[in-house]
């Protein structure tokens, strides 16, 4: 098949890693005979300093025109002065909404070897599977924002139609999986949670009544996801509940650096990518961790491209190189880290064997 990738680096680590995931992606059409074209742009504080803008123009055309949209990372102490005007997360936040944007895909899913990088008993991490399903484009992150002299605010608002949307987008997965959806909201104190609450419950029983729907407040849930991981199938939450969840469930799986995700909407173009930041203590170095990346482009292939079996070669390869003790910086012994390019070359090297073979398709 033909597909456009638009290419967006970003700020600090992610060039290097977006670049890892470029070549694999380059190895799999090859393998598989399907023509991908690369086009880069400008976004977050590398487009700040090109245009002032966070998000030029012809980056969100060309974001428009592709098939899928691969990122990198954005922000970094350079464009971090809470007094500018502009800062590189405006183009991250800019782009979701802009596109319809509005699920976010975290799988977590530790791979043994990294169980001793994670702070978690490796008898609580073993058989964990989850993914978070997290509402992007609404909420407190996007409502009115007001500032006066000595006091600031933020709106959270949801519509039952930004609500049922995201519910449902979590049911199909959830259908795919083990039927078990855990809806997170703060139900005791926020109006829009009992909204949520409200949402979920209704589109689960009329649409989805195979599923088993529990509610979970954010605070217990913060403490069940360390305590019970293995109980949890599908999480479905509002944006900046998701935000923070996230960022604690990446480390049942021992590193940032091993977490990608996929962010939806109604249409095919999907944005993909990594769950870690910019990194911009390590940028320029050659010892990111690139296997995010390259997970995220195999969520490309999946959920952009329709391409499942280029996935799963994608996802294999990873779990091999890993398995393998292919490991970088924040997950090997000091002395034993790898870098960026090798981590890569260690994803090529393992393609299990049924994708050596190039298939031939129309
Ligand atoms: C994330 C990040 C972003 C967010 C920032 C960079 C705006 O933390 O993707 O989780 O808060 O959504
Ligand atoms: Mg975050």
């Amino acid at each position: 098949m033909q597909a456009e990738i638009l290419v967006l680096p970003g700020d600090g680590i992610g060039p290097e890693v977006t670049a890892a995931a470029v070549t694999v992606l380059r190895n799999v059409a090859a393998r598989h005979g399907h023509e991908f074209t690369f086009i880069e742009r400008l976004i977050g504080g590398a487009a700040i300093d090109a245009t002032g803008e966070p998000l030029p123009a012809d980056t969100l055309a060309a974001a428009k025109k592709a098939d899928a949209v691969l990122l990198g990372a954005v922000g970094g102490p350079k464009w971090s002065d809470p007094k500018a005007k502009v800062r590189p997360e405006q183009g991250l936040l800019a782009i979701r909404k802009a596109l319809g944007l509005y699920a976010n895909l975290r799988p977590v899913k530790p791979h043994p070897v990294a169980f001793a990088a994670s702070p978690i008993k490796p008898h609580l991490l073993q058989g964990v599977d989850l993914v978070v399903v997290r509402e992007l484009t609404g909420g407190i992150y996007f409502g009115d924002k007001q500032r006066t002299a000595d006091s600031a605010s933020d709106l959270c608002t949801y519509s039952v139609e930004e609500i049922e949307r995201v519910i449902r987008r979590a049911c199909r997965l959830a259908m795919q999986r083990n039927r078990h959806v855990t809806s997170v909201d703060k139900a005791n104190v926020l109006e829009t949670s009992r909204l949520w609450r409200e949402v979920a419950t209704r589109v689960v029983r009329e649409e989805f009544p195979e599923i088993t729907l529990e509610h979970q407040l954010v605070d217990s849930m913060a403490m069940h996801l360390l305590a019970r991981p293995r109980e949890y199938d599908v999480i479905v939450t509002e944006n900046m509940f998701g935000d923070i969840l996230t960022d604690e469930a990446s480390m049942l799986a021992g590193s940032m650096g091993l977490l990608p995700s996929a962010s939806l909407g109604e249409g095919r173009v999907g944005l993909y990518e990594p769950i870690h930041g910019s990194a911009p203590d390590i940028a320029g170095r050659g010892i990111a961790n690139p296997y995010a990346a390259i997970l995220s482009a195999a969520m490309l292939l999946r959920h952009s491209l329709g391409l499942d079996a280029e996935a799963q070669c994608v996802e294999r390869a990873v779990n091999a190189a890993l398995a393998a003790g292919h490991l970088t910086a924040d997950l090997a012994k000091p002395d034993s880290a790898i870098g960026t390019q090798a981590a890569t070359r260690a994803v090529l090297d393992h393609f299990p064997l049924p994708c050596q073979v190039p298939e031939l398709r129309d």
